[in-house]
């Protein structure tokens, strides 16, 4: 062996001790820097190298920027999921069904439950060869790339009496500090914050992305090892097997042979969960004995052999000293609660949402009150309830607001919603701002640079008043402003220019008129063509489009009545924007599919699933994303996915090929 290979080598060893010392043991013995020297070299030398390249090496643990669709993978054994209890007497009930059922000793294992989205690892020879999403529990998507990120799970495992081949399975999870970190970014960048960290790992399980996937620092626990050769009969021993290959098990896993040791773990767990850096739900109970497992066997959903125990949402007492009211980019009111601090679920919680005005009312919320705040699924905390109970003197009743906050102006309320809103679009700040966060955003006319917080200097130094004066920025007063400088503010500049290129579907949507979405910007772009039209369209004429109901078009109508909008598309007009569709386009539109509701699935080989989706709107159709009995045909493509085909069969859906789709519309 060379010495350049077996440096390598030493590296890649080293490299990977190092990972699990900081990711498995979370006892790191060099510091970051020295770590990321040695990651260093090793990337140099395989770069000079390509011939010693190993997919297994560490480096590969970086992701890349490849964009992919995920395969399909069948289960070996398909993934079921827990029975639930609530409490300790179903618990028992479970206990004691177990005893019957057995008729002999028997050992129980309890492990939390934690709260990410399920894997199965598929190990051969010591190596991960797959890694493959639940899906629907029969099949899901292969993930390998994405789950090689993560550095707590061994893509090499240490040791050699592993089983040639075995399955282990496993929860993703984003810890509680890394998931706080992505919300803040993404609220600055003014993308939607994922609710919990459940589904912000799920999301980043299945980017496209995976060094996107490897920034965001995924960890995981491996709770379920399946395969024929087991080294013991025992579950818990089985995981300290695993733990000894490199895997990273739940250290709060416990043997318990009584019933009460199960409940005093239920109590213990629901204290102590409160100090782990990830989220747990639950704790699961299973029997120990993998013999006694095959003896009770499955029903169709779940093993008999384990159960879920599901903690209490959190709850917290405090007072409620005032309420305050914001104004959202859309006008929208949110009430907000401002609380007397308060520890709940790891976090010190000030404020809470009310939501709307029907909610204050039936709270029967007084300032001063006694309130019982609680963590759902949103990242905003609720008040569920007020003690009453505790009420010593009253104070003065929540009544909501009738004038809007910022501008002063009456709050209206649109029929059938439960929100008020501001109806000042044109001269209320953060409908302002917001509006013209939209504008930019990557969806509508994709103008780079601007984030939320320049947006609001600018609007602040009167700068940027509305979507029209973004054209009249100039570099010299963007690169002044604090935190830009002249390459950031040339940026933006070109990213305008470029703007113009944006089509007019797009413009219109990005003009944010209330209620107008981008499937209604497209279909009332494709109905009357050109802004012109749109401008001078009545009720009717916009009645008269597919999917537009009163309340858009209401909402369309007064939106060009007023004058201040005019200016603006007049100013957008003069600057060179999109204010019709191209010939190209409108000569592209058919009706063929007029009326049709179409499902996509499965892989094509003529065209790409993106200009299969562009095709049916063209022609008129409806691209939908499940089959329910209002789906007219299925467009199936190779490896059509097994469930999707046998809801089809039993709807009696018609399942049509590209050749046939292509047919159609020809
Ligand atoms: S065992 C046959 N153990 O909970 C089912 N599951 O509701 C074997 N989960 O899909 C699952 N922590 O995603 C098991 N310690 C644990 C778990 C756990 C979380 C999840 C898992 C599963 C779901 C079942």
């Amino acid at each position: 062996m060379s010495n350049i290979q077996s440096r390598i080598q030493y590296l890649r060893e080293t490299i990977e001790e190092h990972n699990y010392n900081y990711y498995v043991l979370s006892q790191p013995i060099i510091s970051d820097y020295d770590f990321d020297m040695l990651l260093k070299e090793l990337q140099e030398l395989e770069e000079q190298h390509p011939e010693f390249f190993d997919p297994f090496s560490p480096t590969q643990r970086v992701g890349n920027d490849i964009n992919k669709q995920f395969n399909q993978v069948k289960h070996i054994y398909p993934m079921l999921s827990l029975g639930n209890t609530y409490n300790e007497g179903e618990v028992s009930d479970f206990y004691q069904r177990i005893a019957k059922n057995l008729n002999e000793p028997f050992e129980l294992v309890c492990e939390l439950k934690y709260d990410g989205t399920s894997v199965s690892l598929i190990y051969e020879n010591g190596i991960l060869v797959r890694a493959v999403t639940r899906g629907d529990g029969v099949q899901g998507d292969d993930i390998t790339e994405n789950v090689k990120t993560i550095r707590s799970i061994p893509l090499r495992l240490k040791g050699n009496d592993f089983p040639e081949k075995f399955e282990l399975r496993g929860e993703i999870l984003m810890p509680w500090n890394v998931f706080e970190q992505l919300n803040n970014e993404r609220e600055k960048q003014g993308e939607p914050l994922f609710a919990n960290p459940r589904n912000a790992a799920s999301g980043t399980i299945k980017l496209q992305n995976s060094a996107e996937v490897a920034r965001r620092k995924l960890d995981a626990y491996l709770y379920y090892f399946l395969g024929e050769n087991l080294p013991f009969d025992g579950h818990f021993e089985n995981l300290q097997q695993l733990k000894k290959w490199g895997f990273k098990i739940s250290d709060a896993t416990e043997k318990c042979h009584t019933i009460e040791q199960v409940f005093e773990y239920l109590k213990k767990w629901d204290k102590e969960r409160k100090n782990l850096p990830v989220a747990t739900d639950g704790v699961v109970i299973k029997v120990n004995s993998i013999k006694q497992q095959n003896r009770l066997g499955f029903t169709a959903k779940s093993p008999r052999w384990a159960i879920a125990y599901k903690f209490q949402a959190e709850k917290a007492c405090t007072r409620l000293n005032s309420v305050s009211y914001q104004v959202g980019r859309t006008g929208a009111i949110t009430p907000v609660a401002n609380l007397e601090p308060v520890q709940l679920s790891g976090t010190i919680v000030k404020r809470a949402s009310l939501h709307n005005a029907d909610i204050i009312e039936s709270l029967d919320l007084h300032i001063g009150d006694m309130v019982f705040v609680e963590k759902g699924g949103e990242i905003i905390p609720k008040i569920t309830a007020v003690d009453k109970d505790a009420r010593v003197l009253i104070g003065d009743k929540v009544n909501f607001i009738k004038k809007c906050p910022e501008c002063g102006a009456e709050l209206v309320r649109f029929e059938g919603e439960a929100a008020h809103y501001c109806p000042n679009e044109t001269h209320c700040s953060p409908q302002q701002k917001g509006k013209i966060e939209h504008f930019v955003s990557r969806k509508a006319m994709n103008i780079e640079g601007l984030g939320t917080e320049t947006i609001s200097l600018l609007y602040e130094n009167n700068l940027l008043k509305n979507i029209a004066d973004i054209y009249d920025l100039k570099v010299p007063d963007l690169a002044r402003l604090e935190r830009l400088g002249v390459k950031s503010a040339l940026n933006i500049k070109h990213s305008c220019e470029d703007s113009r290129n944006i089509p007019f579907e797009r413009v219109l949507f990005a003009l944010g008129i209330r209620f107008v979405g981008e499937t209604t910007a497209k279909k009332i772009a494709y109905s009357l063509h050109n802004i012109d039209k749109i401008i001078e369209a009545k009720e009717d004429d916009l009645l008269a489009i597919d999917e537009v109901g009163s309340r858009i078009a209401q909402s369309v109508v007064s939106y060009f009545q007023q004058e201040e909008n005019l200016k603006i598309i007049e100013k957008l007009r003069t600057y060179g924007l999109q204010m019709s569709l191209s010939e190209e386009k409108l000569a592209d539109r058919t009706d063929k599919l007029q009326g049709i509701s179409i499902v996509i699935s499965g892989t094509f080989s003529q065209h790409s699933r993106e200009e299969y989706k562009d095709l049916i709107e063209k022609n008129g159709g409806k691209n939908v994303g499940s089959i329910s009995s209002k789906t007219n045909f299925v467009l199936a493509g190779e490896n059509m996915g097994p469930s999707k085909l046998e809801k089809a069969q039993k709807l009696g859906i018609r399942i049509i090929s590209e050749e046939d789709f292509l047919g159609m519309i020809s």
